[in-house]
């Protein structure tokens, strides 16, 4: 039945820092040592279960995703809070300096979105993944249930480009200096009429970082990382992360990566969709990823590339979203690559998307084995839902009026508005 198993192991040209990954570094020096490594070698971690030939999927249903002018249709109203610009359009004026490993120049143009990528068509871009703070500002700008009116506004949002901020900040010695733009937001929103009616409860942040990056600890050697999470009225307030604290994160949500495609019309997503659908899939199941050096994890990483096993320095990858966008069933090694972080998109039984295998417990478990155990059908019936969820997982061209599905932000802004008014209704 599978014409061949394969792995496949693609080390991309160029990698990108991740917060946790620096953890083990104590100095600039080491830092550097660490960027050397990590632009040799690369992030991208995952394991990509492809498809067997001669699988009949259904069409996805045109009328279900019909394109209509953007017009709110939830119950909630989100507010914009006009930021004095220090706090985001003007960190983007020294693009070259926003973060120490890349220049983030190239990435910021079209809201973030990054530059087009003609040769795939106009919804495509070379988007970075930690930018998702840009993509979403822009999103919630054009969004059709955005109002003026913040004291009948179930959402204020406060569009503070922490991520980019902190990430140009991260060689900063000096603490009082690195974190003085996040006090300074904390106080000032904190001045603000519309915080004291709610004790900022429905006030809310998103970052394209992790977590790591604004939870700076006595407790590990610095790796550049700011205090903003820790500070107390943040507690108040719900945060939007790409990986969000696995067991102390009580305010904090999970939301995607950004990946590479951004439409504006249910129909640009309904021809991927289908693209995808058909597409023939020849290989049992790919590796994407290199090997690394460092400390503890990576023993594990170093095990899956030989046999083809798991880890990596943060939990969480872009490429689990890049994946899943190419119809593949993603492959995890621990719960929190997704099912702890990112609720809100994925469907509560993993076993209807995803294969989990707990090489934790079985060093001795082959990957391939257990992949070429699973029924036929069940693998049809999990691709199918993987590409199903797709555009819960993309984020719309933001300066789209008329999309008809909905995207990762929408379905952001309505689960925080659930759970916002749970909390804040009168009892
Ligand atoms: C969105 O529209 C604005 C204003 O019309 C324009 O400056 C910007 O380049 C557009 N963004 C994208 C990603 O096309
Ligand atoms: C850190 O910066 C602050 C503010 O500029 C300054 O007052 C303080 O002396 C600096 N601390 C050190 C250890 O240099
Ligand atoms: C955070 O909320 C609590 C009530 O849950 C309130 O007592 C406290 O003052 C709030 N903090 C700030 C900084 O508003
Ligand atoms: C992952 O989650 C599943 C289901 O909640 C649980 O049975 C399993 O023990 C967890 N594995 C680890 C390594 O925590
Ligand atoms: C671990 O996996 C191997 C290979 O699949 C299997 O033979 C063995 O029984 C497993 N051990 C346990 C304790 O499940
Ligand atoms: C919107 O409706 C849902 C039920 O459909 C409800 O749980 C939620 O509280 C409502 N949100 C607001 C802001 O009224």
């Amino acid at each position: 039945m599978w014409r061949k198993n394969h792995l496949k192991i693609i080390t991309k040209e160029k990698d990108e820092e991740k917060g946790s990954g620096k953890k083990a570094f104590t100095s600039v020096k080491d830092i550097q040592l660490h960027l050397k490594v990590v632009v040799l070698l690369t992030t991208c971690f995952m394991i990509w279960f492809l498809f067997l030939l001669g699988f009949s999927p259904k069409r996805i249903q045109r009328q279900l995703l019909s394109t209509t002018a953007a017009e709110c249709r939830d119950n909630f109203s989100v507010y914009v809070y006009k930021l004095p610009t220090k706090y985001n359009f003007d960190l983007l004026r020294d693009c070259s300096n926003l973060n120490i490993y890349t220049d983030m120049c190239p990435h910021i143009t079209n809201n973030g979105l990054g530059k087009t990528l003609p040769e795939m068509g106009s919804s495509w871009f070379t988007t970075h993944q930690l930018i998702a703070e840009l993509i979403i500002h822009a999103r919630i700008q054009n969004h059709p249930c955005r109002t003026e009116d913040a004291d009948k506004s179930t959402l204020l949002y406060v569009p503070f480009y922490g991520g980019l901020h902190v990430s140009s900040k991260f060689r900063e010695p000096n603490y009082t200096v690195r974190d003085a733009l996040a006090v300074e937001l904390v106080e000032y929103i904190q001045e603000s009429k519309w915080w004291k009616k709610n004790s900022g409860r429905d006030h809310f942040m998103a970052f394209g970082r992790t977590v790591w990056d604004f939870t700076r600890s006595d407790e590990v050697a610095d790796f550049g990382a700011n205090k903003l999470l820790n500070m107390s009225p943040v507690q108040n307030m719900s945060v939007l992360l790409v990986e969000r604290h696995p067991w102390e994160g009580h305010n904090q949500y999970g939301i995607p990566y950004p990946s590479y495609f951004h439409p504006s019309t249910s129909s640009e997503m309904v021809e991927w969709q289908n693209k995808m659908s058909y597409m023939d899939r020849i290989h049992l199941f790919s590796f994407v990823g290199a090997p690394r050096t460092g400390k503890k994890k990576v023993i594990t990483r170093d095990r899956v590339i030989k046999q083809c096993e798991k880890s990596s320095d943060s939990y969480t990858r872009r490429s689990t979203f890049d994946s899943m966008l190419a119809g593949c069933i993603p492959v995890f090694f621990s719960n929190h690559t997704a099912y702890s972080q990112y609720q809100w998109f994925l469907p509560s039984d993993p076993t209807t998307y995803s294969v989990y295998i707990d090489i934790e417990r079985n060093h001795t478990i082959s990957i391939e084995e257990e992949l070429l155990k699973i029924p036929k059908e069940e693998v049809e019936r999990k691709r199918r839902t993987v590409i199903q969820l797709i555009p819960k997982l993309t984020y719309a061209h933001p300066n789209s009026t008329s999309y008809g599905f909905r995207d990762a932000v929408d379905i952001a802004l309505k689960a925080l508005s659930d759970h916002v008014s749970s909390f804040l209704k009168p009892s």
